[in-house]
C-alpha cells in the first residue's frame, strides 16, 4: 500500500476577478474549492493511474471538514488526525489576463498530543511492503527534523520512504545515516543546488547535476530523481544514471508536475514494473499533469499516449 503524508494541507479556494486592485475592494466570482496539498496531489495521480493509496494528514475546523469531504469526493481514501486548530484556506485569484495572485495562510499549529497521534498512525503503516510518501512544508509546532524522525522510524520498521522536501527539512533527513535516510528522493533543480550550496548559473552542466545525484546515492539513497521542469529529468541509482527530455505537451499549469512524478514512481514500484518503465511512467504522468488546470492529474489514457513519446537514455553505468 502507498501512504501519502501531507502535514500542512490546505483548502484551496480559487476565484476570478477582472483585474486585481491593491488597496481596494475586489469582488470575486466563480469561487471554487479544492483539496490542496502535495501528498493529496500524489494520491490523486495514483488513483488516475488505477492504483490505490491512503492520504494521511491533519484536519481541523470547518475548513478541515470541507477538505476531508473534497478528498472523499475525488475518490481518495484518507486517514487524517483531527486537530484543535483550523485547517488553512489558501486563496488563488485569477485575473482575466491570466495573472495569478495568491494569498497563503501559514497553517495551524500542531500540538504535541496531535503529533503523537499522527506518529502512532504512521507507525501502524510502517510495515514491509508499504511505501510512505513524505512531501510538502511543515506546519508550525513541528521541528525541521520531523521528516528525519519519520524516515528513521518507518525505515527501521521495514517501509520504504519517498521524500520531497527542501531546505533544512531535507538537510536533516539526508543526515539520518544509511539506516534512516529515505529510499527515494525527488528534488527539483533549485532544491538540489540549494542543498549543495551551489549558485544556479551557466556553470552547472548536466554532467555536474548527474555528479550531485551520484553524491546523494552515496549517502544510501536507492534512487534520486532530479526534475528539471521543461528540461526533463535525471534518474540516478546504484545501477547508473539516465536522462529523459520532457515530453512535449501543450502546457496549462505545471504546478504539481513534480507530485505526479512521485505518484507515478511509487505506483510503478508497487506494481513491480522494471525501473526504466517506472521512469517512463514518471515522465508521461508529469507531462500529462502540465496539460490540466491547476494540479489536476491527467487521465490514464493520456498518460498511455504520452508514454509512447518518452525517450530515456542511459548516460552512465
Ligand atoms: N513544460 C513542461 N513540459 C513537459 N513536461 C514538463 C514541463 N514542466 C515540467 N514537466 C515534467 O514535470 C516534471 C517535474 O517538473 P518540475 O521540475 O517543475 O517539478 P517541481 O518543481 O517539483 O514541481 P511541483 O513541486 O510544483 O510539483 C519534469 O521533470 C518533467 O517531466
Ligand atoms: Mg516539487
Amino acid at each position: 500500500m502507498i501512504i501519502t503524508v501531507t502535514l500542512n494541507p490546505a483548502l484551496d479556494k480559487t476565484a476570478r476577478v477582472d483585474v486585481v486592485r491593491a488597496n481596494a475592494l475586489n469582488r470575486l466570482r466563480d469561487v471554487t474549492l479544492d483539496a490542496g496539498g502535495k501528498g493529496v496531489n500524489v494520491s490523486a495521480l495514483i488513483r488516475s493511474l488505477g492504483g490505490e493509496s491512503i492520504a494521511v494528514g491533519f484536519w481541523g475546523g470547518g475548513a478541515g471538514k470541507e477538505l476531508q469531504s473534497l478528498i472523499a469526493k475525488r475518490g481518495l481514501k484518507s486517514d487524517f488526525v483531527r486537530i484543535a486548530a483550523v485547517t488553512r484556506t489558501n486563496l488563488k485569484v485569477v485575473a482575466d489576463d491570466g495573472g495569478l495572485t495568491e494569498f497563503n495562510e501559514p497553517g495551524p499549529r500542531i500540538d504535541p498530543d496531535e503529533w503523537r497521534e499522527l506518529e502512532e498512525k504512521l507507525s501502524g503503516y510502517g510495515i514491509k511492503g508499504n511505501t510512505v510518501v513524505l512531501s510538502g512544508s511543515l506546519p508550525a509546532g513541528l521541528g525541521q527534523d520531523t521528516y528525519k524522525k519519520l524516515s528513521v522510524m518507518l525505515r527501521r520498521a521495514g517501509a520504504a520512504v519517498f521524500l520531497d522536501a527542501d531546505g533544512e527539512a531535507l538537510r536533516y533527513a539526508l543526515e539520518s545515516g544509511p539506516e534512516g535516510v529515505p529510499d527515494y528522493l525527488k528534488p527539483n533543480r533549485y532544491e538540489l543546488l540549494q542543498y549543495f550550496g551551489i549558485p544556479d548559473d551557466e556553470g552547472v552542466t548536466e554532467t555536474k547535476l548527474a555528479d550531485l545525484c551520484r553524491a546523494l546515492i552515496g549517502k544510501g539513497l536507492k534512487l534520486v530523481v532530479l526534475s528539471l521542469g521543461e528540461a526533463g529529468a535525471i534518474f540516478a541509482n546504484g545501477n547508473g544514471i539516465w536522462r529523459a527530455p520532457a515530453v512535449p505537451v501543450q502546457v496549462r499549469s505545471t504546478v504539481g508536475a513534480g507530485d505526479s512524478m512521485i505518484g507515478a514512481l511509487a505506483y510503478g514500484f508497487e506494481q513491480g514494473l522494471p525501473e526504466e518503465r517506472c521512469f517512463a511512467l514518471a515522465m508521461a504522468a508529469s507531462a500529462g499533469t502540465c496539460t490540466t488546470e491547476g494540479t489536476n492529474p491527467p487521465l490514464r489514457a493520456l498518460v498511455d499516449t504520452l508514454l509512447t513519446q518518452v525517450r530515456i537514455e542511459k548516460i552512465a553505468g
